[in-house]
């Protein structure tokens, strides 16, 4: 993803803290798309990142400019890959990480952080609740919070992926992005991609079709889009297997639902079982074992389909954002 670093806040090449994150392979999904009946779909595979996510994007990013910026200790609040990821970098970066997970994270999560050194401490409620005890005890403890928009380069480095996006299809952006959305900053830093790729001249004006998918049991954005909102109120009660997909507040709800309305977009909601069931043809007709997230993308498509949101022959990319091997306890839960 470094291919962009003249993009990329980072002064000093010497600060970049890389595992190989980034230029994912981006491919049309022929027996998917045979399957569900989609001539043109392709899939964006994230999983391949360093620690199975896209979230190794923006914590490259993060990791580096802290390291530029002399800090020592870093902490965040996390649904599980964001956490994951963080405190790989961290270890990389020679810093120490503080991680905070709701108690039900699967526990390949809280394994995989202690086993990049980190400190983690699992919380009795939401990534909410984290988030209020890492700005708490931020000051006395010395922590750099790195939660989704609280600094400003996890964005950085997620927007990567739009810049790839388009590298890989020849400059030419596609029709649709389907993308599980739940902090938001995956879509929040694409659009930023595509509009510094217009001004750079490397793109026009052409936009595609920003599609949010959340969980029906966490669903903050959709109901605010549905609503014709500019923000989106808190979801209460928020509960889904998508762990990644709980995040019941977003802090960048207005440029998620601006950039959804800027593309003439659209946002839905699934059921846990859909977004499960999603994950089996990625699978089988793909070889891909992608996180109940990413699922989400799949189940979204007869829904928009229907709709009349997408149509069969659009060139249309699903965002595989992450791996399913750390959430064996869903899996086993639901088979
Ligand atoms: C696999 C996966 N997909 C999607 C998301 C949602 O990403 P964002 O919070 O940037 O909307 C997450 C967040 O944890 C995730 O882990």
């Amino acid at each position: 993803m470094w291919r962009y670093k003249e993009m990329m806040p980072v002064e000093y090449e010497e600060n970049i803290i890389t595992l190989g994150e980034g230029w994912t392979p981006l491919f049309k999904a022929k027996r998917l798309g045979e399957l569900l009946g989609f001539s043109n779909l392709y899939l964006k595979d994230e999983s391949l990142n360093p620690t199975g996510s896209f979230k190794a994007r923006g914590m490259s990013a993060a990791i580096s400019q802290a390291k530029e910026k002399g800090v020592k200790k870093i902490a965040i609040p996390t649904a599980g890959n964001a956490g994951g990821a963080a405190a790989a970098y961290a270890a990389k970066a020679g810093q120490e990480a503080y991680v905070f997970m709701p108690d039900d994270t699967p526990d390949a999560f809280q394994i995989e952080c202690e086993q990049y050194g980190a400190i983690v401490e699992k919380i009795d409620g939401l990534i909410s609740d984290c988030g209020k005890i890492v700005a708490k005890r931020k000051e006395a403890e010395g922590w750099f919070d790195i939660s989704t928009l609280k600094e400003p380069y996890r964005v950085e480095g997620k927007k990567t992926m739009g810049y790839e996006l388009a590298e890989q299809l020849n400059w030419q952006l596609p029709d649709v992005i389907i993308y599980p959305t739940g902090g938001g900053t995956g879509i929040i830093g694409m659009w930023k991609a595509f509009q510094e790729m217009e001004e750079l001249g490397w793109i026009d004006s052409k936009r595609p079709k920003m599609i949010s998918v959340q969980a029906e049991g966490c669903a903050p954005i959709v109901r605010a889009f549905n609503e014709g909102l500019d923000n989106a109120p808190p979801f209460e009660g928020a509960d889904t297997v998508a762990s990644g997909l709980r995040v019941p507040s977003a802090i960048g709800d207005f440029l998620i639902l601006q950039s959804i309305r800027d593309s003439n977009g659209y946002a839905l909601a699934v059921s846990d079982d859909a977004l499960l069931e999603g994950v089996t043809p990625l699978g089988k007709a793909e070889g891909i074992f992608a996180a109940p997230e990413a699922g989400a993308t799949v189940a979204a498509l007869e829904n928009l389909l229907e709709n009349g949101q997408i149509q069969k022959d659009e060139q249309i990319v699903l965002f595989i954002t992450g791996s399913g091997i750390k959430y064996m306890d869903v899996f086993n839960s639901f088979s």
